[in-house]
């Protein structure tokens, strides 16, 4: 029965919400005075109901990496409207496609010469339930979004990351995941360039990225949290099916008709954005274990059989080293 009542409050917004056994609200985010965070996708969706919360929280600086400035102009408006200019002003906006490698190798580094520590990191960014595409790079651009590109930014940043930890605070870095990981093709192996540009339908694409956001958690946890780094937390979070531009106009991209099921059917049903936060808060904010994967709100639950084995785990993270290292001519690589 708690089963079922936490998969409805894990997936559901309003009401349903509340009906899950273990319970998070943002008002539980501590004072985050003196913490400085980083962010991708910050500038609306979920990332922004995180970025509004870590602001309200008195995060001291939020590095907010995106695409468009049009989009973080104005989240920060509203920020600066509802939580007052000084918060505003806490928001540093780098430009980041993080298809582009090489350029999220830059911001990352700009990020670490522009301040002595990092106790958050949000690979939250993402690229929805869209058609097959191939980056600059020749890489399925699910997998270079949502998986590489933040591979290399946690990549770079990790220095410091370890600097901070070692001064004794806890640094804590959530990939955004979703319960949809479960809808990676079953014969994944993460073998090679050409499976992963293989054509695996909208939920295919989606699911396989979404897989290796937990792999890559799991392989983190066990190769720089539990060697030496125990402050340096990772974790994956599924936020619940939430009312964004991913789930109401990008949906329409693959399903131009039948996505109006997702994206009118059952919008009443969905998590607000800030709903959809909670998990990624907890996460980023609260937890003090590694290497799990946080449902809505805050519950730790096991993930797909995939997402459990570890020959597939350091095979993604085999294939990640080459591709980052080979498409970028050596500029760029991952240092884990
Ligand atoms: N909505 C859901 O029901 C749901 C469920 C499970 C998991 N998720 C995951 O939650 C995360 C946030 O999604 P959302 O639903 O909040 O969608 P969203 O409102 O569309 O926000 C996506 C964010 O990702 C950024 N982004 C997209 N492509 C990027 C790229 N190539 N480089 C850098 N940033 C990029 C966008 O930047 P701009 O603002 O500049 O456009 C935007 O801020 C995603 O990882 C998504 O897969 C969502």
């Amino acid at each position: 029965m708690d089963k079922i009542r936490n998969t409805i409050a894990e997936n559901l917004g309003g009401p349903f919400s509340k009906l899950g056994t273990s319970h998070f609200s943002l008002d539980e985010c501590p004072d985050l005075t003196g913490k400085v965070g980083v962010i991708t996708g910050g500038s609306q969706g979920i990332g922004f109901g995180v970025a509004y919360t870590l602001l309200k929280h008195n995060i001291s600086k939020l590095y907010i990496l995106s695409v468009s400035k049009d989009v973080i102009d104005g989240a920060k408006t509203v920020i600066a409207d509802e939580l007052g200019r000084d918060k505003a002003n806490r928001i540093k906006w780098m430009q980041c496609d993080l298809s582009d490698w090489r350029r999220t190798k830059e911001v990352a580094e700009a990020i670490e010469n522009d301040t002595d520590r990092i106790d958050i990191l949000v690979n939250n960014s993402g690229r929805g339930i869209m058609n097959a595409d191939v980056t600059d790079y020749g890489v399925d651009r699910h997998m270079a979004v949502n998986h590489m590109g933040h591979v290399v930014l946690t990549s770079y940043l990790l220095p410091l990351m370890k600097k901070t930890a070692g001064r004794g605070d806890i640094v804590r870095i959530s990939n955004q995941s979703s319960n949809l990981h479960q809808g990676a093709p079953s014969d994944t192996k993460f073998a090679s360039l050409d499976e992963i540009n293989r054509d695996a339908g909208p939920n295919g694409q989606y699911g396989r990225s979404k897989l290796a956001g937990i792999l890559y958690t799991r392989y983190f946890d066990r190769n720089v949290t539990q060697k030496g780094h125990p402050n340096l937390l990772m974790n994956a979070t599924h936020p619940g099916f939430v009312s964004t531009k991913q789930s109401t106009q990008d949906i329409h991209e693959p399903y131009p008709v039948s996505g109006y099921v997702m994206s009118h059917g059952i919008e009443p049903l969905k998590k607000s954005q800030f709903e959809g936060a909670v998990p990624t808060v907890y996460a980023v904010t609260v937890t003090k274990k590694s290497g799990e994967w946080i449902c809505a709100p805050a519950t730790p639950e096991t993930a797909s059989a995939m997402a459990q084995d570890d020959d597939l785990m350091d095979n993604l993270m085999q294939l990640t080293r080459n591709l980052v290292r080979e498409k970028t001519g050596g500029e760029a690589v991952v240092s884990i």
